[in-house]
């Protein structure tokens, strides 16, 4: 099969299925769909950024290496980890302790410690044998601008130092076990890496919306449950707090990730930074696939007032995280 030909291409008859009382939306209804995306970026759309600058240097900080890290591969790692992202997750661990009475400052290792675990997850899901990209954040994919073995090399390191910060940097050395127990269980087997192995096993099959769903969980929205989760443990939130956040990230990641697969085939290439119509290509099963753009949308909206429902218990304190959400639902990058 030619490389474009994408999942309508398939030979041996399978189409993906509608989910029931949904038209389902082929390819090419869906790049008709697609014009009325608008073509640029309100003002409205900016992303807030709260603790930007010190995100930023507490990224740069803690890639500062010694002379025993080869140079090729301290350039390839700060390539990666301080290349333009978006900085969500991070943004989310700091305000989640602060709307439970905690400060930014404290929790500031689990931010740059989600980073990491996030930038090493799209260095190795841009590698051939998994989605097989040469675009990212607005630049070559690491292994285009490095080679493959220091792609793999970039996400073992950065995986490693994630748990580094996390154990020697956060206080008390309690609060710092659980952040690691957290951590590890979302970045683990039975989340991010499982949902992106389903995720892989997916490609050019028909799975439905709840096989999809349970895919995004844990792809995705494992690490955005966490960094919630982070953030209320070193503020030592009280129980109805923590499970507020928790819900609260559980919705709001599904969210993201209905927006990255819209993203994929409505967005532009320039504001996202990445290769578009990759999904369809590699034969990914996705939200739009499967109920087409309108219904994405609108699951997507839905998702997000869930998010911002469940951060009730937190009264004003909260108000950041849903402004951020609220961002999340109408990004386009
Ligand atoms: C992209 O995540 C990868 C997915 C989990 C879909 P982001 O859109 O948060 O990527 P950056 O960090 O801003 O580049
Ligand atoms: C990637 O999902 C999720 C992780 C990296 C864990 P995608 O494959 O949809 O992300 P993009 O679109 O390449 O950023
Ligand atoms: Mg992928
Ligand atoms: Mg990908
Ligand atoms: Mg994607």
């Amino acid at each position: 099969m030619a490389p474009d030909a994408g999942i309508e291409g398939r030979t041996d008859g399978w189409r993906p299925q509608g989910a029931a009382g949904h038209q389902h939306a082929t390819g090419r209804q869906l790049d008709e769909l697609y014009i009325e995306m608008p073509a640029s970026d309100a003002p409205s759309r900016l992303p807030p950024a709260h603790y930007t600058e010190m995100i930023e240097s507490a990224l740069r900080r803690a890639v500062a290496f010694d002379a025993a890290c080869p140079a090729q591969l301290a350039e390839a790692i700060r390539y990666c980890l301080l290349a333009p992202g978006k900085r969500l997750r991070p943004q989310l661990v700091l305000l989640a302790a602060e709307a439970c009475g905690g400060h930014a400052e404290a929790a500031l290792p689990a931010a740059v410690a989600v980073e990491m675990i996030h930038a090493y997850s799209l260095v190795h899901d841009d590698l051939p044998a998994m989605d097989d990209d040469d675009l990212r954040r607005g630049r070559p994919t690491c292994h285009k601008q490095f080679d493959e073995a220091t792609a793999i090399l970039v996400g073992d390191g950065l995986q490693a130092l994630a748990f580094e910060i996390l154990a020697s940097q956060l206080q008390p050395a309690e609060r710092a076990a659980r952040c690691c127990a957290e951590l590890a269980r979302a970045a683990g087997p039975s989340a991010l890496v499982g949902g992106q192995a389903d995720d892989l096993a997916a490609e050019f099959r028909h799975i439905g919306l709840e096989r999809l769903q349970s895919i995004h969980r844990r792809k995705t929205g494992a690490l955005f449950r966490c960094s919630l989760r982070m953030g209320a443990i070193i503020a030592n939130a009280a129980q109805d707090r923590l499970q507020a956040l928790t819900t609260f990230g559980e919705h709001l990641g599904h969210a993201f990730q209905v927006v990255d697969d819209l993203l994929d085939v409505a967005g532009e290439e320039q504001r996202v930074g990445k290769r578009l119509n990759k999904d369809r290509r590699r034969g990914k099963v996705t939200y739009p696939l499967l109920l087409g753009l309108e219904e994405s949308r609108r699951r997507a909206a839905e998702l997000v007032d869930s998010a911002s429902a469940a951060l009730e218990p937190l009264g004003a304190a909260a108000a950041p995280l849903r402004e951020l959400a609220e961002y999340i639902g109408r990004r386009s990058r």
